[in-house]
């Protein structure tokens, strides 16, 4: 493995180092971008001279006369107030791409320097209820941000939080021990029949509750003796958790996505060290006595009439919710995972909740500058009429539907071109899927996780515009180049001069390291998916400028084209891959 130096990062330091042989007392950074006029333009410059009390443009003349650089640098040109426009050589365009050709799937892409331990929190559904649109985006969020940190070289451990404890469960239990045929003993079911039997208990002990007063009163024993541990009622606690799991796996499944059971850590999971966190933030002094509860109060979180707005750690009766279990959640995280970074992907309709969860476990000392969280907040997912996402009826939508939905469309949209590239009706079946569910993964992550995103199938598919099937036909296309290129394989030849469009893709397909180290280190896979979008668009052009087959070129004008294919084809599959997207080879 040979991490590859881009040649921004290049040209920078070569600038870094003449600036400080002209201006020795000076540490400053060039500032170096990407430009239309140039290949890159330096504007540090500017302010590094005014606090010298200098004059830029003497300063860029004596940076360019320090610098040492005829095999990187083309040219160097003073412009405007002290702006130096850079153009590299095609020799090093060439040369640095070839490097990273030479280092397989990571592309000459750098491990980071000092890899922590991040935690990611996503994928997270309830146990006996139906998944919706959020835990869709979780999910498809949460997959991809943990492809981009693992690429970097963080460890990455995944947790789902699931939603498997609290007094529903009493309800739930209470009447499955009251109806016993209705829970079946073993799961032997399919995710959709798994879901239509928990669907129907949710409904008819529901009923039960609300009209019979005794029964009410059952339920609520039978949440003691959860909460204390009884057998008999934690089996069949378990067997709603196991009958929930079967829905989830197949929900997640069609999302062609991998999760791991040992991951699925849910609220239940922190039951045993919900007291002792109590115990600790009490004697701490971070949470108080309130009215019989143990809370913690927050300055700047007031409520209606100015009342402050508490964190209830413990309640009144002496049970547990929601903020115990993240607290609890927390402390495992830091203490046992040894975590550096707590990542979540909630709705952000839980932010308030997650400022109090954070801003409670930095004053007990379990986050602090070195361990950190973060809520990865995501919007609303809204329906093509930019309102909330719900079917005619105004109910939600069920998230298998809408897959399979996605896929339906998809598949149609394949078996129209399948003729033309000679695919199998296997083949049509398996890339029917992979652009349905790429489409509705890639609509997602291009879209900045906060805000809202509207959830439009018929753009989602479209072949044209910013789509997955746009990259996976690029890709496709590009493969199927490579495959007819009879007699000329991708070989690199830096003597040769390059042309506009073999530039600007060759310096775009450059920065993909440090795009991605950027987008890994915001946590914003909508940023890769904008990187991918122009990878794309720089290859048509390309592509339509500089003839690869027809009519044949010279034959190192051939290979080299063919080297810029393959790349671009190798880049566009390991960015789709980290955002959890195949591309299928024949499309
Ligand atoms: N199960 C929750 C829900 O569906 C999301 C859990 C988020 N994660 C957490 N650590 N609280 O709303």
């Amino acid at each position: 493995m040979a991490p590859v130096t881009s040649i921004a990062s290049n040209v920078n330091q070569r600038l870094a180092d003449a600036l400080a042989a002209a201006l020795p007392e000076t540490v400053g950074d060039p500032l170096l971008r990407r430009s239309d006029r140039a290949d890159f333009q330096a504007n540090g410059i500017l302010a590094l001279a005014k606090k010298a009390k200098g004059n830029p443009r003497e300063l860029a003349t004596k940076v360019t006369d320090a610098l040492d650089a005829a095999d990187l640098l083309k040219e160097v040109e003073v412009s405007g107030p002290g702006f130096l426009n850079i153009t590299v050589t095609d020799r090093a365009i060439i040369e640095t791409l070839a490097a990273r050709a030479a280092d397989g799937d990571r592309l000459g892409v750098p491990l980071k320097e000092n890899p922590g331990v991040t935690v990611v929190d996503y994928a997270q559904p309830n146990v006996a209820k139906e998944m919706h649109v959020g835990h869709l985006r979780s999910a498809v969020i949460g997959d991809a941000l943990r492809g981009m940190l693992d690429f970097t070289g963080e460890k990455t451990i995944g947790r789902h939080h699931i939603g498997d404890w609290g007094t529903q469960f009493g309800m739930l239990i209470q009447y499955v021990i009251e109806h016993p045929d209705e829970l079946p003993a073993a799961t032997d079911a399919d995710g959709e029949q798994a879901m239509s039997t928990l669907n129907r208990i949710y409904k008819a002990s529901r009923a039960v509750f609300d009209a019979d007063e005794e029964f009410k009163e059952r339920a609520r024993k039978r949440v003691v003796a959860l909460q204390s541990g009884d057998e008999e009622t934690l089996d069949l606690w378990q067997r709603f958790v196991d009958e929930s799991k079967v829905y989830f796996y197949s929900v997640f499944e069609k999302l062609d996505m991998e999760i791991r059971d040992d991951e699925i850590v849910g609220e239940s999971a922190y039951n045993d060290m919900m007291a002792e966190t109590a115990r600790i933030l009490e004697e701490k002094g971070v949470a108080v006595r309130s009215e019989g509860a143990l809370v913690v109060f927050f300055d700047d979180i007031k409520g209606k009439d100015d009342q402050p707005v508490p964190l209830i750690v413990q309640k009144k009766d002496g049970g547990f919710g929601y903020a115990a279990s993240d607290l609890s959640a927390i402390r495992d995280r830091v203490l046992d995972l040894d975590a550096t970074s707590l990542l979540y992907v909630v709705d952000v309709r839980q932010s308030l909740h997650f400022k109090m969860v954070f801003e409670t476990a930095r004053r007990a000392e379990w986050l602090n500058d070195d361990v950190t969280a973060h809520n990865m907040a995501y919007g609303t997912v809204l329906g093509a009429d930019g309102k909330p996402f719900k079917t005619r009826e105004g109910v939600s939508v069920r998230l298998e539907d809408l897959l399979d939905e996605a896929v339906e469309r998809a598949t149609a949209v394949v078996r129209e071109k399948a003729e033309k590239v000679g695919l199998t009706e296997e083949e049509i079946v398996a890339n029917g899927r992979y652009v349905g569910i790429g489409a509705v993964k890639y609509a997602d992550l291009s879209t900045s996780p906060s805000r809202d995103y509207k959830f439009d199938l018929d753009q989602m598919v479209s072949l044209n515009g910013d789509t997955s099937v746009y990259l996976q036909y690029a890709y496709a296309r590009i493969r199927s180049i490579l495959r007819l290129a009879e007699g000329a394989s991708p070989v690199a030849h830096p003597e040769l001069e390059l042309a506009p469009a073999e530039r600007a893709l060759g310096l775009h397909l450059d920065a993909f390291g440090e795009l991605l180290a950027e987008a890994t280190a915001e946590y914003a896979p909508h940023k890769l998916a904008a990187y991918l979008y122009q990878l794309a668009s720089l290859y048509t052009t390309f592509y339509d400028q500089c003839p690869v087959i027809k009519p044949r070129p010279a034959q190192e004008v051939a290979e080299n084209r063919l080297f810029l294919c393959d790349l671009t084809a190798r880049t566009l599959h390991q960015g789709m891959a980290l955002l959890g997207i195949r591309t299928p080879e024949r499309l």
